[in-house]
């Protein structure tokens, strides 16, 4: 079967040297938080690139996908890794399989099912338990946890953070090479930065950086598989698709798509010079095209909105995380956008409709702090304010 991961063991040796180094100016040992859009490979690189990486270092590491199941608390999907860490790397009973009735784990590797020392995971926090791990097995721990500003929409979510800022403190403390360490990753750079931009937020201190994007050596990658899969395609222009991977956000998905249509275009079509000649074209064109589609879907969406729905969005989308909901000045705002004055009171309500559009448009932290939901919409609003479109105006029928 062949590989579909374009891998990047060099972006992943470089993070992994920093999480695990001494450098002065590196403060990936406090925890590395890294943002990068929607679709665009984060979860694949913590999972198949710097997972290896640090396993390679001898660190047991545990990936963690706060998205994966967004009714339970995040504290429990941590804990139900470790104890399953607990069960591959030491091979020690834990309360979850005794309660699955498994009275024997076949782990591969493990030598022996330790019954004697069967841990009860309800009595041990999280960071007990990760420090026990720690010691048991001699090895560090690194703790990847994707999409973790989830975590921020719940007290339970809150309190897991905290918990392993604790941890984290606790463990590496003492010691000059960490022995626990965060990996944080998120769609949303503005939702990811509430862990750690106020005294407030647990991880105050740390910076919130972009995960590298998979950009023109992930194009050169696909060009050469291509090709050897359809020798026809020699003559594509590798600079032409670079351009249109960008325009469609550096997003693998919606490029192949891209390719797979303009192919499936220009076979069609009866006049068949040369086709192979256009299909870098036509992939630019389908790119242009979509990023069309996206911008009017936003309007769209926007011009939807009843005029004091589309005053507090236009506030928050200028304000980003300086936006306050309620303040002098975005009263006045509101104000000046609707011809009336208006109440705190209706401003709530407007946000919660807001919130709960299909799709949503807003997103609302524990503490009541608020982000678009999409980041897409945030770079939509930039776009247009740059261009010197904004706002959007109903287009003439
Ligand atoms: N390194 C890669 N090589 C090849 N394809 C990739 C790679 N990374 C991502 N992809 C493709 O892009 C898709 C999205 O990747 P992934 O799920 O990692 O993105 P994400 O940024 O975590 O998305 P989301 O924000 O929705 O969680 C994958 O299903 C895969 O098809
Ligand atoms: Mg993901």
């Amino acid at each position: 079967m062949i590989d579909m991961h374009f891998p990047r063991p060099e972006l992943a040796a470089r993070l992994a040297n920093e999480l695990t180094g001494a450098s002065l100016l590196s403060d990936a040992r406090n925890g590395l938080f890294l943002a990068q859009a929607r679709r665009t490979g984060k979860s694949w690189f913590l999972q198949r690139d710097l997972k290896p990486a640090l396993e390679a270092k001898g660190w047991i590491v545990l990936y963690i996908d706060f998205w994966k199941d967004v009714k339970r608390d995040p504290a429990k999907l941590i804990a139900d890794v470790i104890e399953t860490a607990f069960e591959q790397h030491l091979g020690i009973m834990t309360r979850a399989a005794k309660s699955l009735g498994i009275s024997k784990i076949g782990v591969p590797g493990t030598a022996s099912v330790d019954f004697a020392s069967t841990l009860d995971f309800g009595a041990l926090s999280l960071a007990d338990a990760l420090a026990l791990l720690h010691k048991r097995s001699g090895k560090r721990i690194a703790l990847l946890i994707d999409e973790a500003q989830h975590a921020l929409t719940s007290d339970a979510g809150e309190a897991a953070m905290i918990a392993l800022k604790s941890a984290r403190d606790q463990m590496n403390a003492a010691v000059n090479e960490p022995t626990l360490l965060l990996v944080m990753s998120g769609s949303h750079q503005d939702k990811l930065m509430r862990l750690t931009n106020s005294p407030a937020a647990p991880f105050w201190g740390s910076r919130v950086e972009l995960l590298e994007r998979l950009g023109k050596p992930y194009v050169d990658w696909c060009v050469e598989r291509l090709q050897t899969e359809l020798p026809a395609l020699k003559t594509l222009n590798r600079h032409k698709l670079y351009r249109a991977f960008d325009e469609l956000g550096n997003r693998p998905q919606f490029f192949l798509a891209a390719i797979k249509d303009a192919i499936r275009e220009l076979t069609e079509r009866a006049d068949e010079i040369a086709w192979t000649e256009q299909v870098s074209d036509r992939v630019l064109a389908i790119a242009a095209e979509r990023k069309n589609a996206d911008r009017d879907g936003f309007a769209a969406t926007y011009l939807q909105l009843d005029p004091l729905e589309q005053a507090v969005l236009w506030r928050l989308l200028q304000s980003g995380t300086q936006f306050k909901a309620y303040d002098t000045d975005a009263m006045a705002f509101y104000k000046a956008h609707i011809g009336k004055a208006t109440t705190a009171a209706t401003v709530q309500r407007k946000l919660e409709s807001l919130r709960e559009k299909n799709p949503p448009l807003l997103w609302k932290s524990q503490r009541a702090e608020y982000s678009p939901y999409d980041q897409s919409l945030q770079d939509w609003y930039n776009f247009e304010f740059n261009a010197g479109r904004w706002p959007p105006k109903v287009s003439a029928p």
